[in-house]
């Protein structure tokens, strides 16, 4: 493991919606025992946006705490990273970047590969910051999970984004080389253009990431990575918080190990505890199961965690981190808590609504009504073009 040059985590934040549907309330309306959501797929609630509300104005609500924290003279690069997409050509950070009023001297770009664009960004960012370790970039996966009506994906929906900070002797986590790689042609899950609903194979989607899982640690080990045992926790993608369990049983099986419950419950269970309340946060959803193990563990200093990020299609990375010593007192478990129990519930016929809202695509004036409490808000579409304000 390379950790000469310390890169990594410098600060780390997340941020969800105005509202949230208990898995509760979508059982009671679609006849679902609901043990099936609770223990079969591992979600409690899923975050839904409010009508003012999209992939910047979280990932504002989600970079503002650190930009007004370490302030943004040395962020030299934004990159943001989303498969919600709302513009076929321009940057959701552009838009990010000008409501958290960062330097003109920076360069912003968008991100896709499914759900590991979040990982591909962090890597090119520490890329970035090897070239200038003077230099700092802002990483940023924002995504909104989303499926049709009564479709089996319907409850692992959800939504949240994720800022990071990407410095040289980061005061949370030092990212190691090597990655292990994988990278195959699969149609388990897609979003053509003219679909805001993504089409997913659920079935397959699970086989494709245990295949991608294998694949990846076999690189991982191939190029010199840490054996198992080395790791305290994993943070795993979490389409649903069930599936990290599949996959860490399908490792211990790959490594020839046992495949204890308890075992697997000590290296994942504090990593669920955000996920299973926002739901699937797409290209967030690793790094959410990060905050999720540094807010809730006792302690980890100089622990190793292992990282295991997976988006349909599909590419895997898998890499270790190693969790600095001090870094209890950078926390934002206070904010995160906040973020979280701050939704207002939504009974079945205003999350339906919700749902089902688009834009008309006549190119006329659209405001939006007034919902989110969060710092950034759509303001309307107008003429094709979205404004956004900050409060
Ligand atoms: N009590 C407890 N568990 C129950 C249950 C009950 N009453 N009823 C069912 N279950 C369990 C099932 O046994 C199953 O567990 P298993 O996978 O360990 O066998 C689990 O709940 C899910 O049941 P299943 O019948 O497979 O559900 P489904 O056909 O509705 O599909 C998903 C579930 C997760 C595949 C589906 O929601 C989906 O496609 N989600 C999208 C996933 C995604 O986004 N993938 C792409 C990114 S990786």
């Amino acid at each position: 493991m390379t950790q000469d040059a310390a890169i990594g985590i410098h600060d780390l934040s997340f941020a969800t919606t105005e509202f949230v549907l208990n898995h509760t309330t979508l059982a009671e309306h679609d006849g679902t025992d609901i043990g099936k959501y609770h223990r079969g797929i591992g979600q409690q609630s899923m975050s839904v946006p409010a009508a003012d509300e999209d992939i910047v104005t979280m990932a504002v609500a989600a970079a503002a705490p650190i930009t007004a924290r370490h302030g943004t003279d040395q962020i030299r690069t934004v990159l943001f990273a989303t498969e919600t997409s709302i513009d076929q050509s321009k940057a959701a950070g552009i838009y990010v970047h000008s409501l958290l009023g960062l330097p003109s001297s920076a360069r912003v770009v968008e991100l896709k590969q499914a759900c590991y664009g979040g990982t591909a960004a962090l890597q090119l960012a520490i890329g970035l910051v090897r070239r200038d370790p003077t230099q700092r970039v802002l990483v940023i996966a924002s995504d909104v999970s989303k499926y049709e009506l009564d479709s089996p994906g319907e409850p692992t929906q959800g939504a949240a984004a994720v800022a990071m900070l990407v410095a040289a002797d980061p005061a949370l986590l030092r990212i190691e080389d090597p990655s292990g790689l994988y990278t195959a042609d699969v149609m388990d899950f897609w979003r053509p253009n003219y679909r805001s609903t993504a089409l997913v194979d659920g079935h397959e989607s699970i086989t494709a990431y245990l295949q991608a899982l294998e694949g990846s640690w076999k690189d991982y080990t191939e190029q010199g990575g840490r054996p198992l045992g080395d790791f305290a926790a994993f943070c795993y993608h979490q389409p649903f918080t069930k599936m990290a369990y599949k996959a860490h049983c399908h490792l211990l099986n790959v490594c020839g190990q046992d495949t204890d419950p308890d075992e697997i419950a000590r290296v994942l269970e504090l990593t669920t505890a955000y996920n299973t309340v926002l739901g699937n946060s797409y290209t967030a959803s690793m790094y959410i199961a990060l905050a999720s193990l540094l807010d809730h563990a006792d302690d980890l200093t100089d622990r190793a965690v292992g990282f295991v990020s997976y988006g349909s299609g599909s590419v895997a990375e898998i890499f270790g981190g190693t969790v600095v010593p001090g870094y209890r007192k950078h926390l934002r478990t206070a904010g995160h808590r906040e973020a979280i129990d701050r939704r207002r519930p939504l009974d079945i016929a205003r999350y339906r609504e919700l749902h089902e809202r688009s834009f008309p695509t006549d190119g006329g004036v659209h405001p939006v009504p007034r919902q989110t409490g969060g710092p950034a808000r759509l303001l309307a579409l107008d003429h094709h073009k979205r404004l956004y304000e900050s409060r």
